[in-house]
């Protein structure tokens, strides 16, 4: 479900089937809320996935939700609450109706009604705050990920967006295939399992690693690539919308591997997708779930399990896509515990944190080196994704913060354990290294070796299940038949 509050709303949505089915679809042909049919839209409403009444409204639980508010500087806002049908295709589909007011948990989102007028008064309580503070948004874009498709054992035919679309059975359905896919790799194995097929390679924003991997990846099994590097060489240069360069690129592939600097763009790219499968491959300060399988891997492999780990994760907790990813994954684990090192501006989202709470990880939060717990399984240390700063988080974090968390050969071998391993997404930034040059060659490193390498072999495996090139029964098959 894909909710949307804004000025002007109009109608509910019609369904229109779709091969990708995500949740439960509301009836269709519904004006504006009025009081003959709020009690059913009520109903459909809160037929939805983590949508529960409450006495003053409804709740949102588990904020499932990414707000993109636009247009907002703050007090009475007017907006109207209203739903759009995630399988929608054409324009018509995507009418949207109010549907009442809204209590979101997590960051409280309160969106009392005046549906009488069609109009719509929104305050919103924060969690941390007993007041109420007041936005005059114009436009606020509520991106559940509910209507995340689940993998659920089946993998053919559908996006990857979200970890939160993956049960520990379905990683383990990848950690399978992998080993398979490096045999593939490094003993020069002709592989045909992709053969006949086209992935685009959508890169919308910077990437080594994710790009080169992925291209080579469909290349080792025998699958050809169509790629975007830069997007100013494209129409939407010209003023084209994501919406119809993503139906453009669907009419001519099988697969499409999306980067894109915008926080829900893979989400929404997903729902205009109705023909292929979409590789989440990093979206604005949303998730990288491609990395965060690579990097599980990567943990499986050297600790030799992903459960009952002592864990230290750091740095730009806030903007760092993988993190938010990568945590998902472990919090299906039993007996986890995160230390996550960082600073007030970029520590992790609320979001995230409460759902590997929810799901059992044991969360410690420090801002010091010094407080690091002793024989961590693994250091996860990432860059500050400047890139993406707000001018008041560039304010606030001031110049020197990039020197707060550094990983030198005295604080591995002061804070880590002999058997710590040390691990990073890449890049390391050159100029304010978060990881110095000096502990490259330490053995605990592995962020050279086997994490970039771990990228091509998952990638391969997602990239194979998802076309329906492989599928998760041949792993049955004794030796499993994947070439
Ligand atoms: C990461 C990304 O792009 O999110 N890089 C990657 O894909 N390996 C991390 C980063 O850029 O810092």
């Amino acid at each position: 479900m894909a909710v949307l509050a804004e000025t002007g709303a109009s109608h509910l949505p019609i369904s229109s089937p779709s091969p990708i089915e995500s949740g439960p679809v509301l009836p269709a042909n519904r004006g504006l809320m009025t009081k003959d049919n709020i009690q059913e839209l009520h109903e459909a409403f809160q037929s939805l996935p983590g949508v529960r009444r409450v006495e003053e409204g409804f709740e949102v639980e588990d904020i499932p939700m990414s707000i993109i508010a636009t247009d907002g500087k703050y007090r009475d806002m007017e907006a109207r609450l209203v739903l759009t049908n995630p399988n929608a295709t054409t324009r018509k589909d995507k009418r949207k109706v109010n549907v009442g007011p809204v209590v979101f948990r997590g960051i409280k989102r309160f969106i009392p009604d005046n549906h009488e007028s069609g109009e719509w008064r929104a305050a919103f309580t924060r969690e941390d705050s007993d007041g109420v503070e007041f936005y005059d948004v114009k436009t606020v874009e509520l991106e559940s990920l509910h209507e995340l498709e689940p993998i659920r054992g089946n993998f053919k035919g559908k996006h990857i967006i979200s970890l939160s679309q993956f049960e520990r059975e379905d990683l383990e359905t990848v950690f399978a295939f992998t080993p398979q896919m490096k045999q593939i790799c490094l003993g020069g194995l002709p592989s045909k399992i992709l053969s006949g097929l086209i992935v685009a390679s959508l890169f919308y924003k910077e990437s080594s690693r994710t790009r080169m991997s992925t291209e080579a990846a469909i290349q080792q099994l025998g699958g050809s690539v169509v790629s975007m590097v830069d997007p100013t060489y494209s129409s939407e240069a010209k003023g084209e919308s994501l919406e119809h360069s993503m139906l453009t690129y669907e009419a001519y592939v099988d697969a499409i591997v999306l980067r894109h600097g915008e926080t829900g763009s893979a989400a929404k790219a997903g729902k205009w997708l109705k023909r292929v499968p979409l590789l989440n491959a990093g979206d604005g300060n949303g998730e990288h779930p491609t990395q965060a399988i690579l990097d599980l891997i990567t943990i499986r492999n050297e600790v030799g399990r992903l459960d009952h780990l002592n864990a230290v994760v750091a740095g730009d907790l806030s903007h760092g896509r993988t993190v938010h990813s990568l945590v998902q994954g472990l919090a299906l684990y039993p007996g986890n515990s995160i230390t996550f090192l960082s600073n007030d501006v970029l520590k992790l989202p609320e979001e995230y944190k409460r759902k590997i709470i929810d799901r059992g990880v044991d969360v410690r939060e420090i801002d010091r080196i010094e407080d690091i717990p002793k024989d961590a399984d693994f250091w996860y240390w990432t860059r500050s994704q400047t890139e993406r700063y707000t001018e008041e988080e560039k304010a606030l974090l001031g110049a020197d913060w990039e020197k707060q968390f550094v990983v030198s050969q005295k604080v591995l071998d002061t804070y880590a354990g002999p058997n710590t391993i040390l691990m990073h997404p890449l890049p390391i930034n050159s100029k304010n290294p978060e990881v110095l040059r000096e502990v490259q060659d330490d053995p605990r490193t592995v962020y050279l070796e086997e994490e970039i390498r771990n990228g091509m072999y998952s990638r391969m495996t997602l990239l194979a299940l998802t076309t329906g090139r492989l599928r998760p029964n041949t792993l049955s098959s004794n030796p499993p038949l994947i070439f």
